[in-house]
Formats: structure tokens, sequence, C-alpha cells
């Protein structure tokens, strides 16, 4: 079969990056390959899961919070790096509509089709709001549109920062620190330190969806490179390390078995052999501080929900 370019994601370089990750002594790859449209939904999924708490706690932060905060910065561009549905990011377009400065939003994803879907959504439910998606892997670039109304808010919700080994998350950060103005100001969600089994819950939920959405990268390989994974040959596995303070998702190999990847050739999987799909690191003030320092970033304000399970952080140039 011939390789195809992921439409979503671009073209060769995703070979590349694929084979190097699959001949690793730790297989893995990048958590950005769960997203073609069908991982887009199922992560929709996974947030209305009652084990999932992070959505409904950054929520009821952001309810609690942006109103004030938006009216104060006078914000006219929300910038909004992995939108995904935008489903939160309406609590800061209602409140920069509310204080009358609502001109433009810049939805930045790399799951193309549902990004399309997300930005035409919106059109329709904020007339008068300029909605003008980017599609762009953030690891690499922002891909933002050159002149936007100032102030702007760069937000990074839903702990996506955490998927980030920190020398990346930093760099990802100075990059957002590098398209900031004076003025604009950066908001970030951010998946706070907890209970163990309250966190490896949020990643086992009883109806399988998170291991559907696991799976799902290996149909996104099937689709786009033409592998020939069996995505029921593995099996899902999700557990909190203590000492990196992260969960770890991996996909886990039943049995035996060779996989062929056009342009790439065979990949061996012994049994019980793990690929590792996602990391997502969990936080404190000081990590967070860390991440923000290097990359030119101050911790302005910092806020939680009252059961401190979620934590949003403004940034601010230093
Ligand atoms: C954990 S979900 C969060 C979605 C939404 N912001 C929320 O808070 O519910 C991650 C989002 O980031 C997008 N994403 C993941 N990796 C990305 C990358 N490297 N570049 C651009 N978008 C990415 C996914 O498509 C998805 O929409």
């Amino acid at each position: 079969m011939a390789v195809r370019a992921h439409p979503d994601l671009g073209t060769s370089p995703i070979l590349r990056e694929v084979a190097e990750g699959l001949s690793a002594p730790q297989k893995e790859l990048s958590p950005k390959y769960f997203y073609d449209h069908r991982g887009s939904e199922l992560f929709e999924e996974i947030t209305r899961l009652p084990e999932y708490y992070p959505t409904r706690a950054e929520r009821s932060i952001l309810e609690e919070w942006m109103p004030e905060l938006v009216a104060r910065l006078g914000t006219r561009t929300l910038l909004e790096l992995g939108a995904g549905s935008a489903e939160k990011s309406r609590v800061i377009l209602d409140a920069m509509r509310a204080a009358g400065t609502a001109e433009r939003y810049v939805p930045i994803d790399v799951s193309a089709t549902f990004l399309s879907q997300t930005a035409a959504r919106l059109r329709r439910e904020y007339p008068g709001l300029s909605v003008e998606p980017a599609v762009a892997d953030i690891a690499e670039e922002l891909n933002l549109p050159r002149r936007l109304p100032r102030p702007a808010l760069f937000a990074f919700l839903g702990s996506t920062i955490g998927n980030f080994y920190p020398p990346s998350a930093i760099r990802l950060l100075g990059r957002v620190r590098a398209a900031m103005e004076p003025g604009d100001r950066f908001l970030m969600g951010a998946d706070l330190r907890k209970d163990v089994a309250r966190i490896e819950a949020a990643y086992n939920d009883s109806r399988g969806v998170t291991a559907e959405f696991n799976r799902n990268m290996l149909r996104v390989l099937n689709q786009e490179l033409g592998a020939d994974f069996d995505p029921e040959a593995f099996g899902h596995l999700a557990f909190y390390d203590t000492v990196a303070h992260r969960i770890e998702m991996h996909l886990v190999s039943d049995g035996r078995q060779t996989v062929s990847i056009p342009g790439i050739g065979q990949v061996e999987f012994a049994a019980g052999e793990t690929l590792r799909t996602e990391i997502s690191c969990k936080h404190d003030r000081a990590s967070v501080a860390a991440l923000f320092e290097p990359a030119g970033l101050r911790i302005e304000s910092w806020r939680t929900d009252p059961e401190g399970l979620f934590a949003l952080v403004v940034g601010a140039p230093v």
C-alpha cells in the first residue's frame, strides 16, 4: 500500500518521527497521534466521564474567574492552543462578549477536520466574532495570524501542557512568550498532584472510553500510514509514577506480533511489550514556575477549584 500523507498532520516528517519512536528501546509516540476526528470525539467523551475530574474542575475556575479577569485585561483576542471542541473556551468568549471586547478567536489544533467544525459552530454562536482557526503542531510552531487585535489572551487549557516532557514544555512556552506583546497574558490549566487512586481512576474509566481513545492511535497509524496494527491485540495500561509525578499511558501487546508500516518496514512487539502513548505530568506551583521561568514567564496569579484538584495559572512576560 502506498504511504499516504496524514491530512491532519502533514507529510513525511511523520514517517521519520514514527520510525524513531518505534525503534527506541521503550517504544513511544506523541499523543498528537490520538487525534483524528474520531480521537477528538473520544476525548470529548472522556471529558464527560464521572471519573474525569479535570474538565469539571477547570470549568468551575473559569466560570468564577473569567468575567473579572477578561474585563480587567480588556482582552480583544483569544488564542487557544489545542482548542479541541472549545467547550470551556466559551466561558472566556462569553466573558469577552459581556465586556464588549470580543473581536477575534484563533483556535489552534492538529486535528484539522474537528477544528474546522469547531470554528463553524463558534461562528454561528458568536456573530460578530472573527474566528480564524490555525492548523499546527504546537510542538513545532504556533502558526499564528500576523496582525491581531491586542491585548490578546493565549490560553492552553485541559492540562495539555502535562503531555509534554519538561524540555519540550519549556520550548513551547518560550514560543508563546515570543508571540506575546506587552499587555498580553497566558492562561494555562494544570492538573495538580493528589491522591494517586483519584488520578489513576481518571485514566482507567469503567466504561473503557480511555482504552478506546488509547487504541485510536493505532487506527490513525493504520489509516494514515497504511500500517496493519490490530488494535484489539493491544491492551490499555495507565499508571501513576509517583517519582516523576506523571500518568503514563501505554498500549500493551497481547502476544508476540509483527506490524508492517509502508516506508518504515516491520516492527516487532514481544508479548507484554508496551508502546508509551502519553504522559500527563501533574503539577504544583513550584513545578509550574520551573516551566514558566526558563520560558520568560512569571506566575502572575494562581487559582484552584475548592477541592484543590486543578489550577488555572495566569502568566505574564518577565
Ligand atoms: C487534552 S485535549 C484538550 C482539549 C481542550 N483544550 C480541553 O481543554 O478540553 C488536547 C487537544 O490538543 C490537541 N493537540 C494535541 N497535541 C497537539 C499538538 N502537538 N499540536 C496541536 N494540537 C495538539 C488535540 O487535538 C486536542 O484537541
